[in-house]
C-alpha cells in the first residue's frame, strides 16, 4: 500500500497548508473525528478534484468546515432555533448541521441539494488554519471512497500520499468516528448519520429526535450507502465463538469489543470496556487487521447504547460487502 515516491509531506506547518489551499490545492487536515481531505469550498475546481482524488461519486455531497458559528451563519439563509442551541452547546465538536444554503456555496458541494452540511471541527491546529483562510474548507474523510476512514496522518499517507502534497499532522483523532449529522424539518430534529456525538447528548439539549440513519436511498443523506467503511479482506459480524468454530481452517483476525480470544491476530477495541475507547480505536484496528496476512476478519457488535449505536452502524456497514 505504501508508495515508493511522490509521497505527501507530513508536518504541522499551518502556513504551508494555507499557501497550498489558497492556490487551489488539496491538503489533508486533522479533526477530532477523522482526517479530512480539504479544499477551498468556494473554488469549484478544488471541489471537483476532491471527488476525483477519492473516486467519490458526484451524488455524495461534502461537509463544509468553518472556524466558528458566525462563519457558518454567513453560508446559510436561516438557522432554526434548535440548530442554534446545538451549535452553542457542541461546537467546536463532532456535530454537523444541515442548513438551507446560500448561493455562494457551489452546487457541486451539496450535489445539487438545497441544504449544506456545516461544522466547526474540535481540533486546535485546524481551527487555527481555518481562521487564517478567507474561505471555508470542504473536507470528506481522507480515504478512497468506500474504504475505512483515516484517524492519523500515516493512514492518509498510505492511501492518498501520492495524490496530495501536504498532510497537516494533528496526531491521533480523539473521537475516532465521523461527526453526527443533524437536520431540521418542521421543528423536528432528525439524525441523518449516527456519529461521535451520541443521540442522548443531542436529546438532552433539544428533546426527542428521529433517527433516519439506515437507508440506501435516503435523499437527505445520499452518501450513507450500506456498503461503506469496508476493509479489503472478507469480514464477518456475529457471535465470535460461533464464527470461529465455523471457520476453523482459515487464518483469522479477531476484532472484539473487550474480550480476548485465542486467534492468530487479535485486537480488542476497549480493554477498559468504555465505548469512547472503542470509537477511538475502531478504524485503526480495522486497518491493522486488513494489513495482516489473514483470510478472514471476525468481529462483533458492541453494547447498543450511547456511542455504541454509531460504532455498530460502522461495523454493520463494514461487514455488509458480499465476498
Ligand atoms: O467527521 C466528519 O464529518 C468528517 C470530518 C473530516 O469532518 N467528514 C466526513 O465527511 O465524514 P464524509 O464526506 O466522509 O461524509 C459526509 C457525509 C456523507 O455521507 C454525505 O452524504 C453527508 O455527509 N452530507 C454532506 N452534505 C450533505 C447534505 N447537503 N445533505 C445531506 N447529507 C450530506
Ligand atoms: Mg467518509
Amino acid at each position: 500500500m505504501h508508495n515508493l515516491f511522490g509521497m505527501a509531506e507530513i508536518g504541522n506547518n499551518i502556513d504551508t497548508a494555507q499557501g497550498l489551499l489558497q492556490e487551489g490545492h488539496l491538503v489533508a487536515i486533522p479533526t477530532e473525528t477523522v482526517y479530512g481531505l480539504a479544499g477551498n469550498a468556494f473554488n469549484p475546481d478544488a471541489v471537483a478534484s476532491i471527488f476525483a482524488t477519492k473516486n467519490r461519486p458526484a451524488f455524495d455531497p461534502l461537509i463544509v468546515h468553518v472556524a466558528n458559528y458566525q462563519q457558518a451563519e454567513e453560508l446559510v439563509t436561516h438557522v432554526p432555533e434548535k440548530a442554534k442551541l446545538l451549535a452553542e452547546k457542541f461546537w467546536p465538536g463532532p456535530l454537523t448541521l444541515l442548513l438551507k444554503k446560500k448561493s455562494i456555496i457551489p452546487d457541486l458541494v451539496t450535489s445539487g441539494l438545497d441544504h449544506v452540511a456545516v461544522r466547526v471541527p474540535g481540533k486546535e491546529i485546524t481551527l487555527a488554519l481555518l481562521s487564517k483562510l478567507d474561505f471555508p474548507l470542504v473536507a470528506p474523510s481522507a480515504n478512497p471512497f468506500g474504504y475505512i476512514s483515516p484517524t492519523n496522518a500515516q493512514h492518509v499517507e498510505n492511501q492518498l500520499g501520492s495524490k496530495i502534497k501536504y498532510i497537516l499532522d494533528g496526531g491521533d483523532c480523539t473521537i475516532g468516528i465521523e461527526s453526527t449529522i443533524v437536520g431540521f424539518e418542521n421543528g423536528e430534529v432528525i439524525i441523518h448519520r449516527l456519529g461521535g456525538l451520541s443521540v442522548d447528548e443531542i436529546e438532552a439539549v433539544v428533546g426527542s429526535v428521529t433517527v433516519k440513519n439506515h437507508s440506501n436511498s435516503n435523499p437527505k443523506s445520499p452518501g450513507m450507502l450500506l456498503n461503506h467503511y469496508s476493509p479489503t479482506k472478507p469480514i464477518l459480524l456475529g457471535d465470535i465463538p460461533t464464527l470461529l468454530a465455523e471457520n476453523k481452517n482459515k487464518v483469522i483476525g479477531i476484532l472484539s469489543f473487550k474480550d480476548e480470544y485465542s486467534a492468530d491476530y487479535q485486537k480488542t477495541l476497549a480493554a477498559d470496556g468504555e465505548l469512547k475507547t472503542a470509537a477511538k480505536n475502531l478504524f485503526a484496528s480495522l486497518r491493522w487487521l486488513d494489513e495482516q496476512p489473514i483470510d478472514l476478519i471476525i468481529t462483533e457488535l458492541v453494547p447498543k447504547h450511547g456511542l455504541g449505536l454509531a460504532i455498530n452502524d460502522r461495523l454493520t456497514r463494514a461487514t455488509a460487502k458480499k465476498h
